[in-house]
């Protein structure tokens, strides 16, 4: 639905809703209520959020930090491990007891939580306090459901995802140095433990020329850095009648001249040389790649679907370290999949000390309901697990820590992106490998990309001063 067909909606409701329409100022509906938003979860989910955010300035709603003065909750969910599930059921408490002080409180839950049946039912059966429930497929429903809200808990979920819907620049951006450019949305690679491709959907890739309008918006008001967003980016196209592949969108996002352009996340299966090519060859393409490798054992990989065996990875990394200069490569990992044993365990070892990944995300294996995965034999015991998972963090700590040991000295291009949040006199940014360097700079550079020379190296970040010319 459009932005006018979301004021329709709101118009129906004409009672509760007073409504100015001219010259696309859809507003105020709904003129100084408070929106507070938490966010579970990817990059996707962050997206969405600042989306969300978009709609509801828009109706008029003032986004507050504040929880206990808000009028609206939103809960944007993840579905990916059980933790984010417990965390979640955990804050609606407090939203409980903050609606029992104001009743006209509204709690709205989205995301990928919502579109899984078995929560849907738990919110039916013991949440009658959450108001509103919407999906990842229908976020631009938003101002119909707040419009007729009718007095009890209304769930309105799709299991089908729907077209892409553009939207015409309705997101509130986090950031006006760095932004969010979804390039697709779902995922058709059903790895069998990832409940994605059953909360987002199958895949569907955004028009190029869709992409493009936007970049180059996000050029005009000044962005330097844009990062495409995708379960699987280097997917891109492959669901379009236009045949176009995601090297070719890379070059072409590229030719926008935005000064830098990052992508998540790659699956290895779609790594193409040509992609490799478009990156080696372009510099506002940053050397940097997250390429989740999940284990190390050929057995496991093939009980995931991953499609790749561990020597087909290993070509591929030292490939791309061949062909990018000064390219740092990150993964994900999992431990403890069902069937894992000592042996598998020791492989991932193994490839996580080859490949001397600059870092990783680390995580034990979480059954998801509906997944091929849940339904597999799974006999290693919790503790066993969890202790894979601290030997596994020790190999990937002393290589994260040793490839910023190498960047001591050195001088990067770091663009300045936000004062630092655990020393407010300094401020941070990211280098063209995606470190994380602070330094004492002013504000002003914030936006920036300038020369720093780097003189201390943490375990997960740098320190650095600007560089004297
Ligand atoms: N259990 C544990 N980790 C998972 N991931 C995805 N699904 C699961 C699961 N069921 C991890 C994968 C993926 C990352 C985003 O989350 O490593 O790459
Ligand atoms: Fe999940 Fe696999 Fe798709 Fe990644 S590629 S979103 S792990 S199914």
């Amino acid at each position: 639905m459009n932005l006018p067909n979301m004021l329709d909606a709101a118009k129906r409701n004409k009672d509760k809703v007073e409504y100015i329409y001219e010259n696309r100022d859809y507003n105020k509906i709904y003129d100084n209520k408070k929106y507070f938003i938490r966010t579970y979860g990817c990059q996707m989910n962050v997206h969405d959020s600042e989306e969300i955010s978009g709609i509801l300035d828009n109706l008029g709603y003032i986004k507050t930090d504040i929880f206990a003065e808000s009028d609206l909750i939103i809960l944007n969910t993840c579905a990916i491990r059980e933790n984010v599930h417990d965390k979640v059921f955990g804050f609606l408490g407090r939203c409980k007891h903050l609606k029992k002080k104001n009743p006209d409180l509204q709690i709205a839950l989205c995301g990928c939580m919502a579109q899984e049946e078995v929560v849907v039912q738990e919110i039916k059966a013991k949440y009658p306090y959450i108001d509103l429930v919407f999906g990842t497929h229908n976020i631009n429903e938003l101002p119909k459901m707040l419009a007729e809200y009718p007095g009890h808990q209304n769930i309105n979920v799709y299991s089908k995802e729907g077209n892409v819907i553009e939207f015409d620049n309705v997101y509130k951006r986090d950031s006006n140095v760095t932004a969010w450019v979804n390039i697709m949305y779902g995922c058709d690679k059903f790895c069998t433990y990832c409940i994605v491709p059953y909360t987002r959907g199958k895949q569907r890739s955004r028009k190029q020329e869709d992409i493009l309008k936007e970049v180059n918006d996000l050029v005009k008001r000044g962005y330097k850095e844009i990062t495409l967003l995708g379960q699987n980016v280097n997917a891109y196209g492959k669901d379009l009648e236009e045949k176009v592949g995601f090297s070719s969108l890379l070059e072409k996002v590229s030719k926008t001249g935005i000064p830098r352009i990052r992508f998540v996340t790659s699956h290895p299966w779609d790594f193409t040389d040509e992609m490799i090519e478009v990156i080696a060859k372009y510099d506002n393409i940053m050397p940097y790649i997250h390429l989740p490798v999940q284990s190390g054992s050929n057995k496991i990989l093939k009980l995931m679907n991953r499609n790749y065996s561990k020597e087909d990875y290993l070509i591929l990394f030292n490939k791309i370290k061949n062909k990018i200069k000064n390219v740092s490569i990150t993964t994900d990992i999992i431990v403890g999949f069902p069937g894992e044993t000592e042996e598998d365990f020791l492989e991932t070892l193994e490839i996580a000390e080859a490949c001397k990944f600059a870092g990783a995300f680390t995580f034990v294996f979480s059954a998801r309901s509906g997944t091929p995965a849940s339904k597999m034999k799974d006999e290693t015991l919790k503790s066993e697990k969890d202790d894979r998972l601290q030997r596994l963090n020790k190999v990937i700590n002393k290589y994260s820590k040793e490839s910023n040991l190498e960047m001591l000295g050195t001088t990067q291009k770091v663009l300045i992106t936000r004062i630092s949040e655990k020393d407010d006199s300094k401020v941070c940014g990211y280098t063209e490998n995606m470190k994380l360097v602070n330094l004492i700079a002013p504000i002003s550079a914030i936006g920036k990309i300038i020369d720093v020379q780097i003189t201390g190296a943490k375990s997960f970040s740098l320190d650095g001063e600007i560089k004297k010319c």
